[in-house]
């Protein structure tokens, strides 16, 4: 694993952004991962200024999000539908038929995590994925206990989850109770990983995520076994690191 410390937000945002750039400019048919939440939202910025000052193009780009509310239609201002096209995919050039993400309000739930799961395998994987964590070490909505060879499914979402993410909502009792989330060996097959973590409350999520035993417990503690990840933290993040 490779870490790397940079000085702010800003800063980690600006990394993520000059990364993406290289490798989208490297690939043919790049296949991004996808993460929402406040912590990609600098890089989805800084992503849009590199487009509209021309130095990228996401004609090519094939993305997949990791995550979605059950029981929210994209048009919710609090689904990641609405997010990813508020904060980045309204913006760029990426063609609408290849910006994924799992539909909240399919029919089957169930159903639609297996549809999902094999649009990936048959598009050939993620080459890049991009991941934040939750205090709980949760990466996408897998969350403690989660099974390290789970696949695309639907997950009860944690109190502790439910209230991070009542920030959004008018309420923590219009935080949905479940998503759909990619499974975390779907995540373990991505080619390489770029974890963005940043602010003084993760920082002992940083800490566990890299010195923990890898356990089911705190499911990012699975990271330290990909062969191609790069933790990207601030220096509020790291600073508890040795
Ligand atoms: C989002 C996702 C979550 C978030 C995590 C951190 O698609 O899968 O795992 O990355 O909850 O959220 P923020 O960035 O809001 O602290």
């Amino acid at each position: 694993m490779n870490i790397i410390t940079v000085t702010d937000y800003q800063a980690m945002s600006d990394w993520a952004c000059q990364h993406l750039i290289k490798r989208i400019n490297e690939l043919e048919q790049p296949v991004l991962g996808l993460a929402t939440g406040s912590t990609p939202e600098g890089m989805y910025s800084s992503l849009i200024n590199a487009y509209q000052n021309k130095q990228i193009s996401f004609e090519n780009v094939i993305s997949f999000n990791l995550d979605e509310y059950v029981g929210l239609p994209s048009d919710d201002h609090n689904s990641y539908n609405y997010f990813m096209h508020d904060k980045l995919f309204n913006h760029i050039d990426i063609k609408g038929k290849n910006a994924h993400l799992p539909n909240g309000i399919a029919s089957s739930p169930d159903q639609e995590c297996q549809d999902y799961e094999k649009l990936i395998t048959q598009t050939n994987g993620i080459d890049l994925q991009i991941l934040g964590i939750g205090l709980n070490g949760h990466i996408g909505f897998n969350e403690p206990g989660t099974p390290f060879s789970s696949r695309t499914h639907v997950v009860e979402l944690d109190d502790l989850t439910r209230e991070a993410n009542a920030r959004f909502f008018a309420s923590k009792d219009d935080v949905p109770t479940h998503a759909i989330t990619m499974g975390i060996a779907t995540i373990m097959e991505s080619k390489e990983i770029i974890l963005l973590i940043s602010g003084e409350n993760k920082a002992e999520a940083l800490k566990q995520l890299i010195e923990s035993d890898v356990t089911e417990d705190f499911p990012a503690s699975i990271l330290q076994k990909h062969p191609n990840l790069t933790i990207v933290a601030d220096e509020a993040a790291a600073h508890s690191l040795v």
